[in-house]
């Protein structure tokens, strides 16, 4: 097909209308957001109390720059964001896209080491992961498909090093293989280890477990390197708690943070600067950030979020309902012969999808269930970089109600008996 003939919205159903897990498009379908788009719109759609803020911040001021103007929604953020976060955290440098708050998190790292000896300059990451599409962030993400092509951009982007599992039945790195990519790399040559607690896009909600990173913390003090976590998809209650870290005592130096901030409302990200980064320094100035970080805006927005979350406790509940869903899910990937157990925590679930007899087709068999789910009436995510990884995403809402819940597994599963019959 030539690019010319590709209709508007690449033939994609046109969406005209949401509230809660529910959306509509133009021909009066309606469609179970089953993924929260793409695993953001935390609190659903149509929130009054979002769209109040949203409409009132609008109303009064959209935009100052932060160079000249101070504004009070975007300093009540930082509070709301600091007093969530604890005691760990000083300051919060915003931005607008998760992306962006990745480079903003490795532009410290380097920065914290600047005047230090040495050259330390090699930021370890986990391969599978995902960090953005910017490219440091991308540079510095061990996600084949998204880089392909990009060599150019890439090359000379933030020395990364992906640290890879021995032992190629482990989906994930352990502490036996960061301690080698340490000895490799050398201790003084680490900048910061940077991972995501629990993978999304890339590894389809593979969780670190809490002795690696507490054994990353400990690895990351006695070289000196900061410890910076990827929260993007993670934070603000997606996985159960406030942040994923929290599952272990090994608190980051860097909390990279986008997606659940706004719960989709608008574009914005942030970067949680540590007690110990930069200290007596404005990570802020230094990171530079861009035009629109911090906008009044999208801050009056996030505040209006995080308060929603913090009031309707949607930590606990995505916990609590993320755990029902868990055991449902469990019993119709038993009747699917190319499903297995489903993994996550909270509302961040991952169908993994045993690669078929058919990983020879064409489209990728995740793909044909999110697009079997699509034609039910039922939008979800598809994840993984291999055919380890290869997933399906379930992350609806943290505020899924029951019907919208019954409504989401009926479809789930009537899309996989679609494709089971072909299989
Ligand atoms: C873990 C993680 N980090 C970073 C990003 C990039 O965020 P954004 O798409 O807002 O730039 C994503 C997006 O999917 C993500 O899942």
């Amino acid at each position: 097909m030539s690019p010319s003939t590709i209709p508007p919205g690449g033939g994609r159903p046109v969406a005209v209308y949401g509230r809660g897990a529910r959306i509509r498009d133009e021909q009066g379908r309606e469609f179970i957001d089953g993924s929260s788009g793409a695993v953001c719109v935390n609190l659903g759609h149509g929130v009054p109390e979002v769209l109040d803020a949203l409409r009132s911040q609008a109303e009064r001021i959209t935009f100052v720059h932060r160079s000249q103007l101070a504004h009070r929604a975007v300093d009540e953020l930082s509070t709301e964001i600091l007093s969530i976060a604890g005691a760990d955290y000083r300051e919060v440098v915003y931005t607008n896209s998760g992306s962006e708050a990745t480079e903003t998190a490795l532009r410290l790292a380097l920065h914290h080491h600047a005047d230090g000896p040495g050259d330390r300059s090699v930021v370890l990451t986990q391969r599978p992961s995902y960090h953005g599409m910017t490219a440091g962030a991308l540079g510095v993400s061990a996600h084949p498909s998204r880089r392909t092509g990009l060599d150019a951009l890439l090359d000379g982007s933030t020395a990364s090093v992906p640290v890879t599992a021995a032992d190629a039945d482990r989906p994930l790195p352990d502490l036996a293989d960061w301690k080698a990519a340490f000895d490799q790399v050398g201790h003084d040559r680490v900048a910061a280890v940077l991972v995501e607690p629990i993978g999304g896009a890339a590894s389809g909600a593979e969780e670190i477990p809490a002795e690696v990173m507490r054994g990353l913390r400990a690895l990351c003090d006695e070289s000196g390197a900061l410890l910076a976590v990827d929260e993007v998809m993670t934070g603000f209650g997606r996985a159960g708690a406030w942040f994923a870290h929290l599952g272990s005592d090994a608190r980051p130096d860097l909390v990279v943070t986008g997606k659940g901030l706004s719960a989709g409302y608008t574009p914005i990200g942030a970067c949680l600067v540590g007690t110990r980064v930069l200290p007596g320094r404005s990570a802020t100035e230094l990171a530079f950030g861009h035009t629109m970080s911090g906008n009044p805006l999208s801050a009056a927005t996030a505040l209006a979020v995080l308060r929603y979350t913090r009031e309707h406790r949607l930590p606990e509940r995505a916990r609590r309902v993320g755990g029902e869903l868990h055991g449902r899910l469990s019993a119709i990937a038993a009747r699917y012969r190319f499903l297995g157990e489903p993994r996550g925590r909270g509302l961040l679930l991952a169908l993994p999808v045993l690669q078929d007899a058919a990983g020879h087709r064409e489209e990728p068999l995740n793909r044909r269930i999110c697009s079997a789910a699509e034609a039910a009436g039922l939008i979800l995510y598809p994840a993984g970089i291999d055919r380890a990884t290869q997933s399906v995403l379930v992350t609806p809402p943290l505020t899924v109600d029951d019907s919208e819940l019954e409504d989401l597994l009926t479809r789930l599963d009537s899309a996989l008996a679609t494709v089971g019959r072909t299989e």
